[in-house]
């Protein structure tokens, strides 16, 4: 009985470890779909849940450990204490990095910000946080007309850089250039069709998030009781693969003059063993 069952096991395994080899995207075009936390007419306490539930599986997924040594070594060579985290959303995945820095052999202080800031979810972070370590921006910040902070000069943008189609990406990376002195891009996924797919898989998954991270009853309702993020997490994941720039897009996005002050590094790192995410990872060229 126990062969045919350690058989299965094995090539359950084989088949999870040779897959992202297998249906690898090559040639897949990037595609700027549509996410549906993004629209207007999405209510702000679906979409809050949503991206709560988003950082709270990057968490749980440990998505940056693979990539803390390198993002700490990057704060070192440009010897930064502070970090302004762009586009931060809920704020989870800039604490969930700070954390894994900190394990990693450096923690930096964080400053969150967004277009359309959280601002009871980033209190609430800064308030949890050692004095000093999370302090946010109230009003909204863009992240391609920002100005120069002194105390933060390097950048982080998580999971969020797919959002933004060329000529904005451009913009974003011209202007981290212009006031910083440097940025690191993450995203927790590369384009191709096993990240799509397997993404999209994970949708349901989110119907038992109340009840592996922590349960309140606005999880529960909208996960579980009427779980709109089921099929939400489904769509705007996969999408958000599409959406991924791959590592040669992006030094494509970073030829330009503005850009031309900074060295810039490009790839993947891996986590949970099948899973690979994306990086641009840039500093100010030392004279
Ligand atoms: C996927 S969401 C959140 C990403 C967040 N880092 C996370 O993983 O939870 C992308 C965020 O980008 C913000 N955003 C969109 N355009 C922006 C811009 N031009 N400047 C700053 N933030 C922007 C949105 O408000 C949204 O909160």
């Amino acid at each position: 009985m126990a062969a045919p069952r350690a058989r299965r096991v094995l090539v359950a395994h084989a088949a999870m470890c040779l897959a992202p080899i297998l249906v690898k995207g090559k040639g897949m075009r990037r595609r700027h779909g549509i996410e549906l936390h993004e629209q207007p007419w999405v209510p702000a306490g679906i979409r809050n849940v949503f991206r709560d539930a988003l950082s709270g599986t990057q968490r749980l997924a440990g998505v940056y450990e693979g990539i803390a040594p390198r993002v700490v070594e990057w704060l070192n060579e440009i010897d930064a204490d502070g970090v302004l985290d762009l586009c931060s959303g809920s704020g989870g995945p800039a604490m969930t990095l700070a954390d894994q820095a900190e394990s990693a052999g450096r923690r930096p202080r964080v400053r969150l910000s967004d277009l359309f800031p959280d601002v009871e979810r980033f209190e609430q972070l800064a308030r949890t946080a050692a004095t000093g370590d999370v302090t946010f921006e109230a009003e909204p910040l863009d992240a391609t007309a920002s100005v120069r902070m002194e105390d933060f000069p390097a950048r982080t943008i998580l999971a969020a850089f797919h959002h933004f189609e060329p000529e904005l990406a451009r913009r974003v990376l011209a202007d981290a250039a212009r006031n910083s002195d440097g940025i690191a891009i993450l995203e927790p996924f590369r384009r191709d069709w096993w990240h799509a797919l397997t993404f999209a898989g994970l949708g349901p998954l989110s119907f038992i998030y109340p009840f592996i991270d922590g349960f309140t009853w606005r999880r529960f309702l909208w996960c579980t009781a009427l779980p709109v993020i089921v099929p939400m997490f489904a769509i705007d994941s996969t999408v958000s693969v599409l959406r991924c720039y791959s590592p040669e897009e992006l030094l494509e996005l970073v030829d330009q003059p503005d850009c031309e002050a900074f060295d810039w590094q490009v790839g993947h790192w891996r986590y949970l063993l099948v899973f690979q995410g994306t990086y641009l990872i840039g500093q100010r060229r030392k004279e």
